[in-house]
């Protein structure tokens, strides 16, 4: 990633959830739909969404205030600084939206995001989030696993990876009228990674529909990886039967591998990767291997070298 010298989020800045959604009815109470876009917010992201079931998967850590959550964000599409997103994100349209999926599989489909939600049941996920950048949070996403909706247009034999791609729309992206990435972002999984039952395509977080600046109206979530293998605010998922060329690793290849498993062990050419701090604390936090959670996918890993396919 381009290191900027974005100022780092103190506790003060921090503000809890209660009095943050009181400010947000407070702002569409008043209709000061304006005032909203500024803080990076839409009407449409206010929504609550219906969730079946919770799972805690981030143990006794305190999930980080929505606040931190949705104010340092990466986002190239929207800046490359840690609080553009927010800032440039406010009019981003999220509807209509449509999902194409298809490649090698058996019954390619279309969906609106509306019909996705409606499809999946919805639940909530809380895990921890490690950006490469050495910086973390723990996010409960709302959300449903991508292995549902792979399953339902059934994979060909030959469906090895999965590619997810960004919307690529300049208008509404400043960001994207710059190369700083050969748009539209793009990211891929092997078909084993994306049909793992940790992997959700997430529509919300904190009960809500997702903000903007988070990949709204939906977005990648591999908590095991680095985070840009999350890709936001997708428009196609495509099965194929050769590993995608991906938008990080086609930037710097010798920095961003395709797998980027959480690894402590093995660092990034300019940084640590043994420890990372935690946003809204001060300490810093030792990096677990899989981000914590090597019982449910280090399998997927058995016999390769992490050192070479990092
Ligand atoms: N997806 C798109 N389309 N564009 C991006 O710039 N950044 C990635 C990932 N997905 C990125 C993206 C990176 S580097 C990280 S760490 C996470 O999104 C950040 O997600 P967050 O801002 O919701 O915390």
């Amino acid at each position: 990633m381009l290191i900027r010298s974005a100022p780092d989020l103190r506790d003060c800045d921090v503000t809890d959830r209660g009095l943050y959604l009181r400010r947000r009815e407070f702002i569409y109470g008043a209709g000061a739909l304006a005032a909203a876009g500024t803080l990076g917010l839409s009407a449409a992201e206010a929504a609550p969404l219906k969730v079946a079931k919770k799972t805690n998967l981030a143990g006794d850590e305190k999930p980080t205030s929505l606040k931190n959550i949705t104010s340092y964000n990466n986002f190239y599409e929207f800046g490359t600084g840690k609080e553009d997103p927010a800032a440039n994100a406010g009019s981003f349209k999220t509807r209509p939206w449509t999902v194409v999926v298809d490649g090698e599989c058996m019954k390619p489909m279309r969906f609106s995001i509306d019909d996705l939600t409606k499809r999946y049941p919805l639940e909530e996920r809380i895990y921890r989030m490690r950006c490469v950048e050495a910086w973390s949070m723990v996010i409960p996403w709302v959300g449903f696993p991508l292995a549902s909706l792979l399953n339902d247009v059934q994979p060909t034999a030959k469906a090895k990876f999965v590619t997810f791609e960004t919307l690529n729309d300049p208008k509404q992206m400043p960001g994207q009228r710059d190369r700083t990435l050969d748009w539209p972002y793009r990211e891929g999984l092997r078909i084993d990674e994306a049909t793992n039952p940790l992997t959700l395509l997430a529509v919300g977080m904190y009960g809500e529909t997702m903000p903007n600046q988070n990949g709204a109206p939906i977005r990648l979530v591999t908590p095991w990886k680095y985070g840009f293998k999350s890709a936001k605010s997708i428009v196609h998922i495509r099965l194929q039967e050769r590993q995608p060329a991906t938008s990080w690793n086609l930037a710097n290849a010798h920095e961003y591998g395709f797998y980027s498993n959480v690894n402590p062990e093995v660092d990034h050419p300019r940084w640590s990767q043994a420890s990372e701090r935690r946003i809204g604390e001060f300490f810093r936090r030792k990096t677990l291997p899989f981000n914590g959670y090597a019982d449910q996918v280090a399998s997927l890993y058995r016999g390769m070298d992490l050192q070479k396919n990092f």
